[in-house]
């Protein structure tokens, strides 16, 4: 089964053609950021007018680098939620039009679902149950994956992402957008432990993540020290930024996946491309002898290859939607609307 698929939740307009949720056929992604980054950020409805101009060529392309037409394909997926609204819309619409000139099925992808999928496309024998780190810019989850379309979110943050701590301590750093992947280059080779950030805990949930109290005293320390005149190295202090969030998201990752009994163990979304939190996962995994899986490094960010896999598990379950499908800025990964 071909399935076009559609994704435009953010600042990426993407489509790809993937066969029986394993196989790229094609992938697509028109970025956005060399339009976002003197904004230091996402504009949304920036974002929302590029998508516009790009979706028809993109799809064409992915059609055109998969050597098939869109009547050639079985299904249509197509990101629905969540993320930025105006953004999701140019999809959402694009994809109707498309599954209903063609006459096949449109089938609604939940955005982190299609993020845990990557691993699907990246180990073709990859199979639930697993316990998976669902890490983007706007999400902290930590997902208990019982089937293709079987998740219990039993951890999540409280407040920012660990992305947008990472953006956002990189930004007072001096650092371009998108942030977390600049802070990871300049960080490597400094001192994880030149400075001492707070590892927070929620202490009404052992598993839920808290960033917002960390993103500040990296951006207080920032703006201590050019108050004092200090110089600040930048490697030692982004080392240690991302130390400290990375320690929050393994220590519990791997206390779930103890008291749970995982023998497998996913990362998936944007920050799952953290080099430092590949290195700390590969390292516990070994020595507790169990089997890691990250994303291939092109499909950690924002792609429609993800959407594609996990649109032919939603419609293997008989998740498919008619023209009346909508766009949702908010979803739960486990409940979706539909
Ligand atoms: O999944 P994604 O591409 O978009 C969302 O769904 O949000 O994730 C984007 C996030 C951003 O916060 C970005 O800075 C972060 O992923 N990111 C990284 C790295 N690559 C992307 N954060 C840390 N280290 C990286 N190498
Ligand atoms: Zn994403």
């Amino acid at each position: 089964m071909k399935i076009l698929a559609v994704e435009s939740s953010c600042d990426d307009t993407g489509a790809a053609v993937v066969e029986d949720g394993r196989k790229i056929l094609s992938n697509v992604v028109a970025s956005q950021i060399k339009d976002h980054i003197v904004y230091g950020g996402v504009v949304p409805e920036i974002a929302s007018r590029m998508h516009v101009e790009a979706i028809s060529s993109v799809v064409g392309k992915a059609l055109d680098d998969a050597g098939i037409t869109a009547k050639e394909t079985d299904a249509i997926a197509v990101t629905y939620a969540p993320g930025l609204i105006g953004s999701l819309l140019v999809g959402v619409n694009f994809a109707k039009g498309l599954a209903f000139s063609t006459g096949k099925p449109l089938i609604p992808v939940h955005h982190l679902r299609g993020h845990i999928a990557s691993d699907y496309l990246t180990y073709p024998d990859l199979e639930p149950p697993f316990l998976c780190l669902v890490v983007s810019g706007g999400h902290s989850h930590l997902v208990r994956v019982s089937g293709y379309t079987d998740f219990e979110i039993i951890g999540r943050t409280r407040d920012d992402a660990a992305g947008e701590c990472m953006d956002k301590s990189a930004r007072a750093l001096g650092l371009d957008y998108p942030g977390g992947v600049n802070l990871d280059r300049v960080s490597k080779g400094g001192n994880p432990k030149a400075y001492s950030f707070p590892h927070p805990k929620v202490d009404a949930s052992k598993y839920d993540f808290s960033f917002s109290g960390l993103k500040t005293a990296v951006v207080n320390a920032v703006h201590n020290a050019s108050q004092r005149g200090e110089e600040i190295n930048i490697a030692d202090m982004g080392a240690s930024c991302i130390d400290a969030v990375t320690d929050c998201l393994v220590n519990n990752l791997f206390a779930a996946a103890d008291e749970f009994g995982y023998k497998k163990i996913a990362l998936a979304g944007g920050v799952s491309a953290n080099s430092v939190l590949r290195a700390k996962c590969e390292k516990i995994c070994k020595e507790k002898k169990l089997s890691l899986y990250m994303p291939d490094l092109k499909l950690c960010g924002d792609n429609a290859a993800m959407i594609g896999s996990q649109g032919y598990y939603e419609y293997l379950s008989g998740n498919t939607a008619d023209e009346t499908l909508n766009a949702y800025a908010t979803m739960p990964l486990d409940k979706p609307i539909k």
